[in-house]
């Protein structure tokens, strides 16, 4: 049996869509109820419960062989994540496949990328097997500039001349579901960029040439930008965390992008345009 936590969000849900389509015997923890019938639909078993409750969590660990370690960042993610390792552990689970970040370097200095890394050196050390999927930023970050790419046709973001390898997130959820299902993926850090290594000005050109439409990219002060975001992202901790990384990308961001979906699907990784192409009514007033 599997168990995936984060299944009602952006990457789990892709992965429990592939696990279903796989037809592999699934348990997703989740702390909403309403959300539970996608999730039964694809054939997953559901226990509620919120992964701060350590009874609900060790009770959702029973005969489970791989667990998918996934939460959204926060000032207790590492605390919560080192607790269900725990549990893992004590329940008898055989592998932990964790959701980590291409930036969990031993070098990094943000704090996200930095509570990965010590959370995959505690998983490390607990003596379970481990698989580490450490994806680059994803496509659907793009979703929050929505709003002035349709009313106004630009993207206002810190990134300067900074670059990304964006991802889908349906095929880190390939991927994720891969790995959870199949063994040979021990010891292994998937780290995972789409197939194109882009600036955010060349964002913005792909999104000019797939809406029909001229849409600019607006390098925002960061100090301006923390404002701006600061109105949506209430917990400073967060705030500052997702600043943090963000001044990365614009300091440079990544060079180079992996073959890692490739070699594990045979397949390539969807490019920026083929997901506007499925996502351009979100984008078009
Ligand atoms: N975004 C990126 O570009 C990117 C790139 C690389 C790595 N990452 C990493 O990806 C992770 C986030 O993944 P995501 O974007 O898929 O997350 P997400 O869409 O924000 O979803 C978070 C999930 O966690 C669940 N959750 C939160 N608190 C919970 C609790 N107390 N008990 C039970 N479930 C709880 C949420 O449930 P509800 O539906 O009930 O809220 C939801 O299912 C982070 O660790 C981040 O560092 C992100």
């Amino acid at each position: 049996m599997i168990l995936i936590t984060g299944a009602t969000g952006k990457t789990g849900s892709a992965t429990a869509k592939s696990l279903g389509e796989k037809g592999e015997r699934f348990r997703a923890l989740i702390r909403n109820e309403e959300k539970k019938e996608g999730l039964e639909s694809l054939g997953g078993e559901v226990v509620i419960g919120s992964i701060e409750n350590t009874d609900v969590v060790n009770q959702s660990m029973q005969g489970v062989k791989t667990v998918l370690v996934l939460l959204p960042n926060s000032e207790s993610q590492l605390a919560l994540e080192k607790q269900l390792v725990d549990s893992a552990k004590q329940a008898g689970v055989e592998r932990i496949v964790k959701m980590s970040s291409i930036e969990a370097t031993p070098d990094a200095t943000s704090p996200i990328p930095k509570l990965h890394l010590e959370s995959e050196e505690y998983i490390k050390q607990s003596g379970l097997a481990w698989t580490m999927i450490k994806p680059n930023f994803y496509m659907q970050n793009l979703l929050a500039s929505a709003g002035t790419i349709k009313d106004q046709g630009k993207i206002f973001l810190p990134m300067g001349e900074g670059k990304t390898g964006m991802i889908d997130t349906t095929d880190v959820g390939t991927v994720i579901a891969k790995v959870l299902s199949e063994d040979g993926h021990e010891s292994m850090n998937h780290e995972i960029t789409g197939p194109e290594i882009l600036s955010f000005y060349e964002v913005a050109e792909i999104f000019s040439k797939a809406l029909g439409k001229q849409v600019d990219y607006v390098d925002v002060p960061m100090d301006a930008y923390k404002e701006t975001l600061g109105q949506f992202l209430t917990n400073q901790w967060h705030l500052d965390a997702v600043i943090d990384l963000f001044k990365g990308i614009a300091e440079g961001g990544i060079e180079d992008k992996t073959n890692t979906f490739n070699e594990l699907t045979g397949e390539t990784p969807k490019s920026l345009s083929q997901f506007l192409a499925e996502n351009s009514f979100i984008f078009k007033s």
